[in-house]
């Protein structure tokens, strides 16, 4: 396993992370023998860096992830919890929280505490609540070891959240697709130049860049065969210096086995492979069903379908196949009744669109070619 020291700081990470986000659940329990086993590998292997938060699997995260690690020493690896301001509703009911962390954790302390998913909003009670001075009393009781946040939402906000506090670390989302989204690479190089160490969060961008066009798929395979699409994604990441750890939520055997191959003899992407990438990038954004640039000159349809947003599933569709991330996606305009099946066929639209797309028979194809969606 490949480790990485945070600068001066005597943290040594391994660079693969355990991310127990995505564990599988049955019934809205975790499988725990099957959770136990992952995890167990993970650790016997090197891995050092367990990330999990409250609501992560309907609320039972940590009590699993305190349950699995507690038959280690506690002092042979990281765990890394978060804080999720939106789930309280008052400065009061916030304040309790950390006693049921530990206590949900079966720890004393926790190593790194990342005020949770901040965004414009969050950010905001953060500074209203006076959150961070709490989170300091913790800090200074021994409950918790380091302050970091997690973060999504665009640079300028990014900016002002790295500027407002000593930030011991910073878990932001990054993968080649993603590079120019949220803070992107450039949020990157600024918690670089601050020497605050990055942990990556989907690096495989939730696992789509794991399978995905199989046409853009055989450059990579063209290449080498033997490695994964997954560990392409790993290795961009990976080939970043100020990445420390790159968690992974992992949830089959095979995944496990698949990224401790990426990192137990890690290497960077060389000159040849980064080209490579910037390849498979390119074609893949260029695989689109349909030639939408989301200018919005068509809406409002007459019936209130969000056409860019159906068009946007189908492209992406296109890019990933990823049927489980289309079904959400299209339930998400379902509860907004803007998917595709409303369209009545008035034909409004189509003039609307300097694109020259006939809408209409364009969403129709769509639900013919994802039929899974119906
Ligand atoms: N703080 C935050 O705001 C926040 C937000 C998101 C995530 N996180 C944390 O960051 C962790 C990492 O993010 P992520 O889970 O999105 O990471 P990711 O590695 O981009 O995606 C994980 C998914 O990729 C697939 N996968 C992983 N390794 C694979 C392999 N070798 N071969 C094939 N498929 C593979 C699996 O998907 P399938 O099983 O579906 O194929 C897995 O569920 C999370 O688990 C969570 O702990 C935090
Ligand atoms: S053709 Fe369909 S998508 Fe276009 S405005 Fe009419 S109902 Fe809406
Ligand atoms: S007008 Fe055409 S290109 Fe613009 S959002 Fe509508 S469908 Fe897309």
């Amino acid at each position: 396993m490949e480790y990485r020291k945070w600068y001066d700081t005597g943290i040594k990470t391994s660079t693969l992370g355990y991310g127990a986000m995505r564990l599988k659940t049955i019934n809205g329990e975790i499988d725990e023998e099957k959770g136990l086993k992952l995890i167990d590998k993970a650790y016997k292997s090197g891995v050092n860096y367990f990330d999990t938060a409250v609501p992560y699997t309907d609320g039972k995260n940590e009590s699993f992830v305190g349950k699995a690690l507690k038959r280690y020493p506690r002092e042979s690896f990281y765990l890394a919890t978060k804080l999720t301001i939106r789930l309280y509703k008052t400065k009061e009911e916030l304040e309790q929280v950390i006693e049921k962390q530990l206590k949900n954790l079966q720890t004393d302390y926790i190593d790194f505490y990342l005020m949770h998913a901040l965004n414009k909003h969050t950010f905001q009670t953060i500074k209203d609540w006076k959150i961070l001075d709490l989170v300091e009393k913790w800090k200074q009781e021994g409950k918790i070891r380091h302050i970091g946040f997690s973060f999504h939402d665009d640079y300028e906000t990014f900016k002002e959240i790295v500027n407002y506090y000593d930030w011991e670390f910073c878990q932001i989302q990054l993968n080649y697709m993603d590079d120019d989204i949220q803070q992107g690479i450039q949020g990157y190089h600024d918690l670089v130049a601050r020497k605050i160490p990055v942990v990556v969060m989907e690096p495989i961008k939730g696992g789509k860049l794991s399978n995905f066009n199989d046409e853009v798929a055989k450059t990579f395979f063209d290449y080498n065969k033997n490695a994964s699409l997954s560990s392409w994604a790993m290795r961009w990441v990976g080939s970043l210096d100020g990445v420390k750890v790159i968690l992974s939520g992992m949830n089959e055997m095979e995944q496990v086995e698949d990224n401790l191959k990426t990192f137990n003899n890690f290497k960077k992407l060389d000159e040849t492979e980064v080209q490579l990438v910037k390849e498979v990038k390119k074609a893949l954004l260029k695989v689109t069903e349909v030639g939408c640039t989301n200018c919005q000159y068509c809406m409002p349809c007459t019936v209130g379908v969000d056409i860019p947003g159906n068009f946007r599933i189908f492209n992406n569709y296109a890019m990933y196949k990823s049927e489980e991330d289309t079904k959400w996606r299209y339930s998400e305009l379902r509860k907004k009744d803007a998917i595709a099946s409303l369209c009545i066929e008035c034909g409004k639209c189509v003039s609307q669109c300097p694109q020259g797309i006939d809408i209409p028979n364009e969403l129709k194809r769509m639900r013919s070619s994802l039929p899974f969606l119906e």
